[in-house]
């Protein structure tokens, strides 16, 4: 199966149509990435892995150093999907060249397919920026995390018909400068629909619309890793039982002796 291009992917929503949606989940290691690929087209390398992965708080500890060697784990176990990696929080926002040579070097160390930042009008030159010197960038608007702290929390956006004309206008900034693609997330479902049909390249919905030109979501999320999660996730399994059963059942059987068996020790030749 040859690798998923960018162009390709763009090509799915053709004169505001997309007839077969664009599949995309989270991935943070290598394994993961080798049980997701075939079933995506995009696997996100997202900046949640600081509170997925390493339980910080919020997104805005996450380093450069830690997209790249996440980044570099995904391509190493993905051979279908195209690799997209978050740039994080204080790495890209102060200017296009400081955002070029973070997702230059983003680009060098994990071969993946391009980058995407969070922001709107503000970051539409950026976007140009990279865009036009050969790294394709995907957008990401609406309830941006990285931004937690000016949003005041983790809430729907969208809700005033001021706010909601605002995305829309972040939306049509970034198609315009060059994103292969936009992220929406947490806002009114209208809202979502409405971002949809204002641009041309596709737009992903998470805490969108099933009327966006395609889907993602937080992996651990929607396998069930985790007792608390945003409206938006459906959960599709119950990993997190399937984990404490096995380490409970594991624990009976290492205290009563029942562990290892015949068949997981090694015996004298006869
Ligand atoms: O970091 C992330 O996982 C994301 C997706 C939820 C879009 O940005
Ligand atoms: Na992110």
């Amino acid at each position: 199966m040859r690798r998923l291009t960018i162009p390709a992917i763009r090509q799915r929503k053709k004169d505001g149509v997309t007839a077969e949606p664009v599949v995309m989940l989270t991935a943070y290691t290598a394994r993961q990435a080798q049980l997701l690929d075939a079933h995506c087209d995009l696997l996100l390398v997202g900046d949640s892995l600081g509170q997925v992965i390493y339980g910080l708080p919020s997104s805005l500890p996450v380093t450069l150093d830690m997209m790249v060697a996440h980044g570099a784990a995904v391509g190493r176990g993905s051979w279908h999907a195209a690799v997209i990696v978050d740039l994080p929080f204080g790495t890209y926002e102060a200017s296009p060249q400081q955002a070029f040579e973070t997702a230059a070097r983003v680009l060098r160390e994990t071969g993946c397919a391009g980058v995407k930042l969070e922001g709107g009008v503000a970051m539409a030159e950026t976007l140009a920026f990279l865009s036009q010197r050969g790294i394709p960038v995907m957008g990401h608007i609406g309830l941006t995390p990285q931004a937690v702290n000016q949003l005041g929390g983790y809430g729907a956006r969208g809700r005033s018909a001021a706010e909601a004309e605002k995305i829309v206008g972040d939306a049509r900034a970034l198609a315009e400068a060059g994103a292969f693609a936009i992220v929406i997330e947490g806002v009114v479902e209208p809202l979502a629909v409405a971002v949809t049909k204002a641009v041309d390249c596709p737009v992903i919905g998470i805490g969108g619309s099933a009327q966006c030109d395609g889907q993602v979501l937080v992996t651990e999320d929607m396998l069930g890793m985790f007792e608390r999660v945003p409206r938006f996730v459906k959960r599709y399994a119950d990993v997190a039982g399937l984990i404490s059963d096995a380490a409970a059942h594991y624990a009976a059987e290492v205290r009563d002796r029942s562990f290892p068996g015949i068949e997981q020790t090694y015996q004298p030749k006869a």
